[in-house]
């Protein structure tokens, strides 16, 4: 541990086996104390804290330079080790048992004051932490977020490695690989007017180093993306990035079960063996998420049937509707809640596109409350009651309409109410959602668009109905899903370059648009491409849940605000005329 350093220990070494040896210790002053004629120093390094004493009897010069240091000073102490007189031990400090009575202290520098003081447990701003990131990072939370995220990396290459993977780095001045996010782009100077754009997952050039024989390829990549930013999300991020090839899907989902359990299991996260598996469409139908978390149950309840032949319009229209449904979820507990604080609830579903939340209350003492009993006859009542198991106490949120927004309305409700029903969530929750439809409709688009990505595999059975209706072509798709979150995606590509442009032309694209965004590809695949699939781990996402954090932006040491911002170095920011100039650019 303490080779190559000014110090014999860390902070965090000490202990009684180690009392009347003398040691060194660097690290910055934490605390100071003055006791009535002794001062104690808390010392802290990465590892933890020692406490160090200064005795004017024992040590005058070293006292007195003690009396001047400040908090987060950089110092180095000599002193021997010794037992916290009786009573003072601290059970709840790895070094509680030991004190270092210093004989030598040398200030390494001084510091001004912080603008926040570095512990934990305190209520910071998140632009005063961004602003001062390298003093945030002090803290001891920030510290071990830092290294659990270098263990679980470190785990995940060695398991790789161990597998005959190898690491290949794939460059990031490229052209624009298709994942669904705008390109940053880059201009060239040695060619005016042409742009490179920052990639946004190694994709493509993972598929031509299956062409080129690599076989089993993995990356710690940045991916560069940019769209609007959320807690989950930054635009710059990095995938443990796995390719395959002469593998088809379950070699591949085996392959990435064992190294993922392998890699956790190094930071003492038990993932079980094989994983669960929930089709698209079940995971949407029992969770209205495609990406759920089932720690916690609550699931969606199909009562269309109950409500075929209802007075009550929206439900039983929706039960008579070709494609449209009735569902709904039982919170349990939140039946007692008044009935303004459920009325709230429907501009929560107003976010997840509801145009309103029926409800029904069953309330402690047997009755019901809820604004739509009026229109409900009796047997559609019971047929609720049965349907989703409701008691006294149970709060049942309706939504109707087409399928696919109507469970979503309800899987967003479902994650609010385990929220606010504070549903205790233990351990960690891993699953496959698997079998994503090939394609979705974009609206804005006016299109079909890849729902992973263009180059996934279709299921061979559906191809037939690829151009007359894609909507029911499925693919090979897996999400990795973890705690709730999508955590990390794959499939199998295409590896056949003529069903490669007939899945971009019904995504849209002429053949002469196809040729000059993704000729390259379309080219090596004529050369000989092997079967092939992968997959990308969300590394950010996977440590933010494995550290408990409830943002991308704790496990990274320099994220940018929502707005895209870098606080601390105020990035992006102008350059000079002459910068532009180079590279042929005039501001608009
Ligand atoms: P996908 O786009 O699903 O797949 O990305 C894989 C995983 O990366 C994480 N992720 C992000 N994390 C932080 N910030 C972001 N802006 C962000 N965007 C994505 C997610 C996601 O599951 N090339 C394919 C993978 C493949 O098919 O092999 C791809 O990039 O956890
Ligand atoms: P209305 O008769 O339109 O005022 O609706 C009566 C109740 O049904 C209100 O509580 C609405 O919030 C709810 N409601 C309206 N449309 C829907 C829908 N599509 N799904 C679920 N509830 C709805």
């Amino acid at each position: 541990m303490s080779t190559f350093s000014m110090h014999t220990h860390t902070c965090g070494e000490l202990r009684a086996c180690n009392i009347d040896a003398e040691v060194t210790l660097t690290g910055w002053v934490w605390h100071r104390r003055d006791h009535g004629g002794l001062i104690f120093i808390d010392l802290r390094d990465r590892e933890g804290l020692t406490q160090v004493s200064f005795d004017p009897d024992i040590a005058g010069e070293a006292f007195h330079v003690a009396e001047t240091v400040r908090p987060e000073w950089p110092v180095k102490v000599c002193g021997v080790v010794r037992p916290r007189p009786n009573g003072q031990a601290n059970p709840n400090l790895a070094t509680g048992e030991i004190e270092v009575l210093a004989t030598k202290i040398e200030v390494l520098n001084t510091s001004r004051t912080p603008a926040f003081q570095i512990e934990d447990d305190q209520e910071l701003s998140e632009d005063l932490r961004l602003r001062w990131r390298y003093l945030d990072l002090r803290r001891p939370t920030m510290a071990a977020n830092l290294r659990l995220r270098s263990d679980f990396t470190f785990a995940i290459r060695e398991a790789l490695h161990k597998r005959a993977f190898t690491e290949v780095e794939t460059p990031a001045l490229f052209k624009s690989t298709p994942e669904g996010a705008r390109d940053f782009i880059v201009p060239s100077r040695l060619q005016p007017g042409s742009f490179y754009a920052l990639p946004q997952s190694p994709q493509l050039l993972k598929q031509l180093l299956m062409v080129a024989g690599v076989e089993r390829y993995y990356q710690v990549a940045k991916c560069f993306r940019d769209e609007d930013l959320r807690a989950d999300r930054q635009p710059e991020f990095t995938q443990v990035d796995i390719e395959m090839s002469f593998v088809d899907q379950n070699d591949v989902m085996g392959a990435l079960e064992d190294v993922l359990r392998d890699a956790f299991a190094q930071v003492g996260v038990q993932m079980p063996a094989p994983l669960r598996r929930l089709s698209f469409t079940e995971a949407m139908d029992t969770y209205g998420t495609d990406k759920p978390d089932t720690r916690f149950g609550m699931e969606l309840v199909d009562v269309t049937g109950v409500f075929a032949s209802s007075s009550f319009k929206v439900f039983s229209s929706a039960a008579n509707t070709e494609g449209q449904v009735v569902k709904c979820i039982n919170a349990k507990g939140a039946g007692t809640w008044s009935r303004g604080k459920i009325d709230k609830l429907s501009k929560v579903a107003a976010t997840f596109g509801a145009k309103g939340l029926a409800w029904i209350a069953f309330r402690a003492d047997g009755s019901v409350n809820s604004p739509i009993a009026k229109f409900l006859s009796e047997d559609e009542m019971d047929g609720v009651r049965a349907a989703c198991k409701a008691e006294p106490g149970d709060l049942v949120l309706f939504a109707a309409g087409e399928r696919i927004p109507t469970c979503e309305i309800l899987g967003g409700m479902r994650t609010h109410m385990a929220k606010a029903l504070e549903l205790p969530l233990e351990g960690h929750d891993f699953l496959w959602v698997v079998d994503f439809p090939l394609v979705h409709w974009d609206e804005d688009r006016k299109a079909y668009a890849a729902e992973h990505q263009p180059f996934t595999q279709p299921n061979e059975d559906d191809l037939e109905r690829l151009e007359s209706d894609p909507l029911s072509v499925g693919s090979h798709t897996y999400d990795f899903v973890m705690d709730g979150y999508e955590a990390g995606g794959g499939g199998m590509r295409i590896h056949n370059a003529e069903l490669q442009m007939r899945i971009l032309r019904m995504l849209g694209f002429t053949e002469e648009g196809a040729k000059e965004q993704f000729g390259f590809l379309l080219e090596a695949l004529e050369y000989g491409a092997p079967p092939m699939g992968g997959f990308a781990l969300g590394l950010d996402r996977v440590c933010m849940l494995l550290a408990g954090a409830d943002s991308i932006r704790e496990v990274m040491a320099f994220p940018k605000t929502t707005n895209g911002n870098d606080l601390m170095s105020s990035a992006p920011s102008a350059v000079s005329e002459r910068q532009l100039e180079e590279v042929s650019l005039r501001l608009a």
